[in-house]
């Protein structure tokens, strides 16, 4: 320990007051070079108040940009959380320290990128949804739930469904795909454009029956593709190629979307991408990270970045994502999967050369 920093620590202690207390004072103060200081003299960075703030949330609600830096460098995640399931960008937006929110996703972003290069390879063969379409679903009134009482799909969704069917279907008698029927709320409005093929895939035994008794399987231009996109990609390729595609399955995880944007937009010698070039328009439900904005927002620029490595431009339209959500919405389900106020429609189309 230095001289300074013994001198800290000394002083620290004749106040009676601990270091970690004193830490996360100074990251509150966004006094950077007290912090270092107290961190350099040995107090305890992994320290949290009775609320479970770190010095991650004081320090962003502080809105000094290098209280913040030092903060994430010494190891405090960036999408830790506090008793009130707040994270540090949730601080950050409410004192609107826009700097410090934007410092939070871009700490975000890198530390998801490094994740993902070590977790690379991982997956053991597993469906990630398996126990889901292996259980029974339940229509019941406004939503459709899964044997856990999880929101499948819900009509809250309707209007957002409606708008990606228009994003996604520009001109009659298109081709047009969506994977995962649900409560086939996007199907329907897709069916308000005429298109002249419209191929729906659906995975779950239940909700398949469920669009045969509703007639889907009658409708002269629909094609219903029954299994997991995974395994029928040749059916569906050979479908295509698609004006328009949408993708909104369940209990997937973000690796499951970017696997089908690999096929989607695959181009090779013998391979035609299944998005039609150069006009297609694709689009998905962008649930990812739904009940945090920080998280949502890291996963908006990941998903944005991905697509453009694959030559695809993407564009969030903001939206209001909860028009349709009150204090009933959520009552009887386990967990609600969107807490946000905006919702980021994406458009995304081949990048222009
Ligand atoms: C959120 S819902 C879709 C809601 C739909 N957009 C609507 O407007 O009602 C997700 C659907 O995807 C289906 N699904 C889940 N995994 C799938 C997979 N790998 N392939 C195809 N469908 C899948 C589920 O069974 C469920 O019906």
């Amino acid at each position: 320990m230095s001289d300074s920093a013994q001198k800290v620590a000394q002083d620290a202690a004749d106040q009676g007051v601990s270091q970690e207390a004193q830490l996360l004072a100074a990251c509150y103060e966004g006094n950077s070079q007290r912090v270092q200081e107290l961190v350099d003299s040995g107090a305890e960075i992994f320290v949290t108040d009775e609320t479970g703030r770190t010095a991650l949330h004081f320090a962003a609600a502080s809105g000094d940009v290098d209280t913040v830096k030092l903060v994430l460098k010494a190891g405090i995640p960036w999408n830790t959380l506090d008793s009130g399931d707040y994270t540090a960008g949730d601080y950050a937006e409410s004192g609107e320290h826009k700097e410090v929110y934007e410092e939070l996703v871009q700490a975000g972003i890198r530390a998801e990128m490094i994740l993902r290069l070590f977790s690379k390879g991982e997956a053991n063969g597993r469906a990630a949804n398996e126990d889901y379409l292996s259980q029974p679903v339940e229509y019941s009134g406004d939503r459709l739930v899964d044997a856990e009482r999880n929101g499948v799909m819900m009509s809250w969704e309707a209007p957002l469904m409606d708008m990606h069917a228009q994003v996604i279907c520009t001109k009659p008698d298109s081709t047009v795909l969506n994977v995962g029927f649900g409560m086939g709320i996007v199907d329907t409005s897709l069916e308000e454009f005429g298109p002249g093929k419209h191929v729906i895939v659906e995975a779950h035994p239940d909700v398949y029956k469920h669009m045969l008794s509703e007639g889907w399987g009658d409708k002269p231009n629909v094609h219903i593709v029954f299994g997991r996109w995974q395994d029928k990609l040749d059916e569906i390729r050979s479908l295509g190629p698609y004006d328009g595609i949408f993708f909104d399955t369940f209990g997937e995880f973000y690796e499951d979307l970017n696997d089908f944007h690999k096929v989607v937009f695959q181009e090779g010698d013998d391979v035609k991408p299944m998005l039609s070039k150069p006009d297609g328009i694709y689009s998905f439900f962008n649930g990812l990270g739904g009940d945090h904005k920080l998280f949502h927002d890291v996963y908006c620029h990941i998903v944005r970045a991905d697509l453009l490595n694959l030559g695809i431009e993407t564009e969030y339209t903001p939206v209001k994502g909860d028009a349709e959500i009150d204090e009933e919405t959520w009552k009887g389900i386990k967990r609600p999967y969107w807490m946000l106020k905006q919702y980021n429609l994406p458009t995304c189309k081949w990048a222009q050369k």
